[in-house]
């Protein structure tokens, strides 16, 4: 008996949950036909915007590796090293939207049942720069694009009112959210950076303004290693660096952890999980979670650049996990979507030995009463 891998998510009919996210892989029509092809069942385009976009001298993007003899995070390939993780300062698409707009029409009429879900940028400082949110999002969805992605995550843009400077800022989150609202007639997910200190705050923000989804997580802030030779950073320009974004498998814990507090605050809204996703395995931690899709950039950019053996292997998995559990009556991915957000709990919650008691680390105080305990998730 076939399995049903589709899922309906944020409205929008997918025929697998698995999208390359916004990055190098969707950065061409020529990639995500090859995606397509391939059998992704979404995209989100590379990030389109209005503004000026020139990217750094030399690579962009690099990959770090670790191995069992060195325990050395470097840039440096060597033998047998593993995958640690991957290190960018890309900006979004150096192309306009003129160049997009005829390229999304083109690639949706030639894949009509697959999603493409349009990552657009533009500013937040000014009544102006909401109208280019409006003017990117009704471009794109005229050209035929099913949803929009709002990307309020990106970790290197110096201006303050852009990228993850929206998404450190629950006033500009719920404002740039609801002027896309405004004018979209497809669904609106908002990419928030994990960059805060609470994302639950940030995503009640997007909420309010009339968001369909959160996605999480765009890379995490961070910069690459010094060579201990040259005592030069191991990617630099002149000598030079600056902070650029971590993906990959040594965010896939951190990843999921805001994931966790996500879908724990918001058990009945929509979440797409990103990060350190490369088999089904991991996208399947972020579906017991509540993730209704998963998003792959790194994994699938060392993989002829949009991943054909990663899309392989997470039909493969999620086909043999559904044929496994079809005893316990799960026949899609919503059967078991969101069944393990309830088992994580405050750590006085979790059992002692020798049935001692704990209070949150408090102390009981005689002639008080014992503190009560915290709260563990807001409503
Ligand atoms: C080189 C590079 C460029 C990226 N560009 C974008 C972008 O334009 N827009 C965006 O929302 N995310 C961008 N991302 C972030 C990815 O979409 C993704 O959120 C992140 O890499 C974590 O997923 P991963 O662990 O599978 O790599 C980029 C990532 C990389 C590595």
């Amino acid at each position: 008996m076939g399995v049903d891998r589709s899922v309906n998510f944020t409205g929008i009919q997918f025929e697998n949950p698995f999208l390359l996210s916004s990055a190098p892989p969707t950065e061409s029509e020529s990639n995500i036909t090859r995606a397509f092809e391939a059998g992704w069942g979404g995209v989100v385009t590379k990030t389109i915007g209005l503004h000026p976009v020139v990217n750094v001298y030399g690579a962009k993007a690099k990959f770090m590796r670790t191995s069992p003899e060195d325990a050395n995070v470097s840039m440096k390939k060597r033998p047998g090293a593993a995958l640690h993780s991957s290190w960018n300062w890309e900006l979004i698409s150096d192309k306009t939207l003129e160049w997009w707009a005829p390229r999304i029409r083109r690639i949706k009429e030639a894949f009509p049942n697959k999603v493409l879900i349009a990552s657009i940028m533009a500013g937040s400082g000014n009544d102006k720069e909401l109208r280019h949110w409006q003017e990117l999002a009704e471009t794109a969805q005229g050209e035929g694009a099913d949803g929009l992605e709002l990307n309020f995550s990106c970790p290197h843009m110096d201006r303050r009112d852009m990228g993850s400077n929206i998404g450190k800022d629950q006033g500009l989150c719920s404002v740039v959210t609801e002027a896309v609202k405004e004018v979209a007639k497809v669904p609106v997910w908002c990419k928030l950076t994990p960059a805060t200190a609470d994302i639950v705050v940030e995503a009640a923000a997007c909420f309010r303004g009339g968001a369909d989804a959160i996605v999480s997580s765009n890379t995490f802030p961070s910069i690459p290693l010094i060579d201990p030779e040259t005592l030069e950073f191991e990617i630099n320009v002149d000598g030079l660096v600056s902070s650029g974004g971590l993906g990959g498998p040594a965010i896939l814990p951190l990843s999921l952890a805001k994931m966790a507090q996500l879908t724990k605050a918001f058990p009945d809204k929509n979440f797409s999980g990103i990060g350190g996703i490369s088999d089904f395995n991991q996208a399947l931690s972020y579906f017991l979670l509540g993730c209704g899709t998963a998003q792959v950039c790194t994994a699938a950019m060392l993989d002829q650049a949009i991943g054909p053996n990663v899309i392989r292997k997470l039909l493969a998995g999620l086909d043999r996990f559904l044929e496994e559990h079809a005893k316990d009556g799960w026949k899609r991915v919503e059967d078991f979507r969101g069944i393990r957000r309830d088992r994580i709990v405050l750590q006085s919650e979790i059992r002692r030995p020798d049935s001692a008691e704990y209070y949150s680390g408090y102390e009981t105080v005689e002639g008080y009463a014992a503190p009560q305990p915290e709260v563990a998730v807001r409503a």
